[in-house]
């Protein structure tokens, strides 16, 4: 069944996860973390319920604020948060500090953001990442176990994770990652990962799911958002929720955070003609000129 923009789906944990978050990345420049608490704020407004940030954008603390401002109880916001990949050897602290950036006693779900550990070598730019070899990924899910033993998170789960990856992972976990959030969009469908993750009982969530303007520009896009007299993001989002997927979007404008939350029941041949643009595209996290990302091949991520 396609899910509605209001629709949750269950974790394997059985908790409810609502499939349409708003993202906050923001850049470190200017005031741009501190905005996003207003924009969180009409998000909220607009009816989301699920705001999806991470300890790596600086935008916990706006995210937090935003919430209380917003009068809705603790319970009723679903936040996902993420373990900074500068921080794999110091788990326990970091998320205590997530916490205290949040002004809250447990997030609902906490994830792995990479695979790799890294440190930067001067500024914290792509190039200057170098990976660390220990602790391993295997050994920081340990840690981040503990965290969900502890009921501090309601669900653990992983990001940027490939099948090679989540094979390794598999065979010491005690706890099954509940998700495991990839970039996903019509260029990059990314259905065989769907499908392993299916059959593992993992939710998989979609970031950058609109493919930015590559995919928007998109002519058969275009003409199915004509045909259903709505905006190319409206009908890229419509597709994710015809194919069970949790999304997560972001804007900052308060029409378009309408906009993504206000989505087309698209038709089985639209669906189809969507997923015909699949060509394994990345287009948010793609390796750089020495083929990395953040200090990882594309080998050793399984991409
Ligand atoms: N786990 C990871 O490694 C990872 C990586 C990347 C992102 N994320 C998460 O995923 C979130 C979303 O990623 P993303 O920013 O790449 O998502 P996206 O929604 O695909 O792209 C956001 C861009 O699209 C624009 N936009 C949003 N809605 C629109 C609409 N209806 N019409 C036209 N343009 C629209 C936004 O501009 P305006 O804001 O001006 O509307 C912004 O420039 C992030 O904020 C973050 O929380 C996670």
């Amino acid at each position: 069944m396609p899910f509605k923009p209001t629709d949750s789906a269950t974790l394997s944990t059985g908790i409810k996860i609502p499939v349409i978050a708003n993202g906050s990345w923001a850049p470190s420049t200017g005031n741009a973390r501190a905005e996003a608490k207003d924009w969180t704020l009409t998000a909220l407004k607009a009816g989301y319920r699920h705001i999806d940030t991470a300890q790596g954008y600086g935008t916990e603390n706006s995210v937090g604020l935003a919430i209380k401002e917003s009068g809705l109880k603790r319970e009723e916001v679903f936040i996902t948060t993420k373990l900074p990949f500068t921080d794999h050897d110091n788990v326990q602290q970091s998320f205590n500090e997530s916490l205290e950036n949040l002004g809250v006693d447990y997030v609902d779900l906490y994830l792995l953001h990479w695979p790799q550990f890294i440190r930067f070598d001067g500024t914290e730019s792509r190039e200057n990442a170098k990976a660390i070899s220990s602790p391993t990924f295997s050994e920081v899910w340990f840690e981040i176990e503990k965290i969900f033993e502890q009921k501090k998170a309601k669900a653990i789960g992983v990001s940027n994770f490939s099948i090679k990856n989540l094979e390794i992972l598999l065979k010491s976990a005690k706890v099954v990652p509940a998700a495991n959030q990839v970039e996903l969009h019509p260029y990059l469908a990314q259905n065989e990962l769907r499908e392993y993750c299916r059959s593992k009982g993992i939710v998989v969530v979609a970031y950058a799911p609109s493919g930015y303007s590559q995919v928007r520009n998109d002519p058969v896009i275009g003409q199915i958002a004509q045909e259903h007299n709505v905006t190319p993001n409206q009908v890229i989002l419509g597709w994710h929720l015809a194919r069970e997927t949790v999304v997560v979007p972001k804007s900052q404008d308060v029409r378009r955070q309408r906009d993504n939350i206000t989505l087309p029941v698209l038709s089985e041949d639209d669906v189809k003609k969507i997923d015909a643009l699949d060509r394994g595209e990345r287009i948010c996290n793609k390796p750089d000129e020495s083929g990395l990302v953040w200090g990882w091949s594309m080998e050793q991520l399984g991409w």
